[in-house]
């Protein structure tokens, strides 16, 4: 009776307070654990440059975790299906200097057994294993008296082994050591699969580099044009060729390739940006003339497009006064004039989702972000505004130039009308109270405005741009066609009715836009009048080509 009731006591009372005491110590070991893998993790990615380095950092903390006398990595050689050394024997530090790789067969030993099966391995007495393979240990001297072997892995197979030997201060690896070992596998696997891709990335980047250095260097332009940039005989000529040029009226497009270097040169002078930002002419015209052969030969989005658009913002700050009336910052005006000139920058003649569709390089490089060839362009910009003999923003101070490349970004990417459609709520809230509050959306504004500029112009301007826009989208659906795919209308020769199209790019697009404009600066009301004068000679061109055989519309 006696016993029976002491034991009963001894269970409930003694017991419990043991398998308390084993409960609380078991959480503070896997609280431990789970720190120190946290840890190790955060140590791990810092070393993502280096897979060397990384991996040597890994294994000293598994030994260290573990707390193994050595430890040894292999990753898989996924050609020969061997094993390959990446650390071995690490002490961590000891980098045997003259150490050539280790490689073992993939499907021999524990190692191999392991990257086989994916199963860690817990040997308690390496000599009694099957397994083992006693001649490395006779080799080196050192003696093996038990293993902990287990996989590294991706997301979905093995691409390593590590292994670990002789545990300190115990008979040989637990259960503990067991897990880990398994959650330090994890944080490996994702480590070295980082770094690879990394390693990968930097690669990639280094040729884009290269490729840019090669473009740049065969672009280079001949001193004697840059010379006869300078020459003022050729500036005042140009000049007086064109008196009505700070109008809105001007066409730019009725200026020649020639004269157009000099009148962008003008633009920069006449807004004060040479005397402020200390640009030095000679840059000045490098860079303009890097940027004029920067575009290609596409009917539409040529140098001719960036000129005129540049030309439009160049009107705009000049006759609204937008500097002077503080509603944008001079250096705003100045990102403001590259952003235009650049923007189309080596513009192929195909739209966002033709590149995409076409499996174009640059899609590969930029679809993630969207604006495939916006990105484009902006990269394109920054390689001639880094190229030391058009750096014209050399002199600006670091913020300032920060800043300033912050604007290209911002405004080159804005002449993405889908990214226009994107801001359009917020963009009809703007109105001359707000606008100095509001200076990056109102610049975002005025660059789809500078984009959209020859439809604010006399119609002959924009009936024949129309044909070059046309030109270029049949060239586009032209493609398409010939890669089995159904061109978009408007791109499709064959049904395309070219002024109902435009009938509905200016009321969808142009009209809106324009009309926010407006709402800005009231005292340019005349754009509306002239979209709708141009609207109305699509409405006669359509019925026109209603009556023709074998129209589209
Ligand atoms: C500028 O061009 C004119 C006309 O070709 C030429 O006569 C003059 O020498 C040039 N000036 C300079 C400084 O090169
Ligand atoms: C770009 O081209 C594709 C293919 O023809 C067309 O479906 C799409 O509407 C075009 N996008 C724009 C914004 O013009
Ligand atoms: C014009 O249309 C008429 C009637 O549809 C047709 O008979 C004629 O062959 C067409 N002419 C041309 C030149 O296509």
């Amino acid at each position: 009776m006696t016993f029976v009731l002491t034991f009963i006591l001894f269970r409930s009372y003694v017991l419990g307070h043991l398998l308390t005491a084993f409960e609380l110590y078991e959480e503070k070991r896997v609280r431990f654990q789970t720190q120190t893998l946290l840890q190790v993790a955060r140590r791990l990615l810092g070393k993502i440059g280096d897979l060397g380095q990384l991996l040597r950092g890994v294994m000293a903390e598994a030994r260290e975790l573990a707390k193994a006398e050595r430890c040894s990595l292999f990753l898989l050689d996924k050609d020969t299906g061997e094993l390959v050394s990446k650390v071995f024997d690490g002490n961590a530090v000891t980098q045997r200097k003259s150490s050539r790789e280790i490689r073992i067969s993939g499907h021999q030993g524990i190692a191999g057994h392991v990257a086989q099966t994916g199963k860690l391995l817990n040997i308690h007495n390496a000599y009694q294993h099957p397994l083992f393979y006693k001649g490395i240990d006779e080799q080196t001297g050192f003696k093996t008296r038990n293993i902990l072997c287990f996989p590294i892995c991706d997301e979905e197979r093995v691409i390593g082994v590590a292994q670990l030997c002789n545990k300190i201060d115990g008979f040989h690896f637990d259960k503990c050591d067991e897990e880990t070992a398994t959650a330090f596998s994890v944080y490996c696997g994702i480590s070295i699969m980082h770094s690879m891709v990394h390693k990968r990335v930097q690669k990639a980047e280094a040729r884009y580099k290269l490729s840019q250095e090669l473009l740049l260097f065969h672009m280079k332009v001949p001193d004697i044009d840059v010379r006869n940039c300078l020459n003022s005989t050729y500036l005042h000529s140009a000049e007086e060729k064109f008196p009505t040029f700070d109008t809105f009226e001007f066409c730019p497009r009725d200026v020649d390739e020639h004269s157009s270097i000099y009148l962008c040169i003008k633009m920069f002078k006449d807004l004060d940006f040479i005397a402020l930002f200390k640009i030095p002419e000679e840059k000045l015209a490098r860079f303009l003339l890097l940027v004029q052969k920067g575009y290609r030969n596409t009917p539409y989005h040529n140098w001719f497009h960036a000129f005129s658009v540049a030309h439009f913002s160049y009107v705009c700050m000049k006759n609204l006064r937008l500097m002077e009336r503080g509603i944008i910052t001079k250096l705003q005006g100045l990102s403001f004039l590259i952003s235009c000139l650049c923007h189309d920058l080596d513009h192929r003649g195909f739209n966002n989702s033709y590149m995409t569709q076409s499996g174009s390089q640059l899609a590969r490089l930029y679809s993630s972000e969207g604006s495939i060839n916006e990105r484009h362009h902006l990269s394109q910009a920054i390689c001639i505004l880094n190229d030391p003999g058009s750096k014209i923003l050399d002199s600006l101070s670091t913020e300032q130039f920060m800043e300033s490349i912050d604007y290209l970004r911002e405004l080159i990417l804005a002449t993405d009308l889908a990214n226009h459609f994107r801001i359009f709520k917020q963009l009809k809230t703007l109105n001359p109270e707000n606008i100095v509050d509001n200076q990056r959306m109102l610049l975002s504004l005025l660059m789809t405005c500078c984009d959209l500029n020859d439809q604010i112009k006399m119609w002959t301007t924009v009936h024949s741009v129309a044909e070059l826009v046309y030109t270029e989208f049949f060239a586009q659906g032209d493609l398409e066609r010939q890669m089995g795919l159904n061109p978009n209308l408007m791109m499709d020769r064959k049904k395309a009715c070219i002024p109902a199209l435009q009938i509905e790019f200016l009321d969808t697009v142009v009209t809106p836009t324009f009309e926010i404009f407006v709402q800005i600066f009231p005292e340019k009301s005349d754009f509306l009048q002239t979209i709708s004068i141009n609207r109305e000679h699509w409405v006669e061109v359509k019925e026109k080509e209603t009556t023709k055989n074998g129209s589209s519309c």
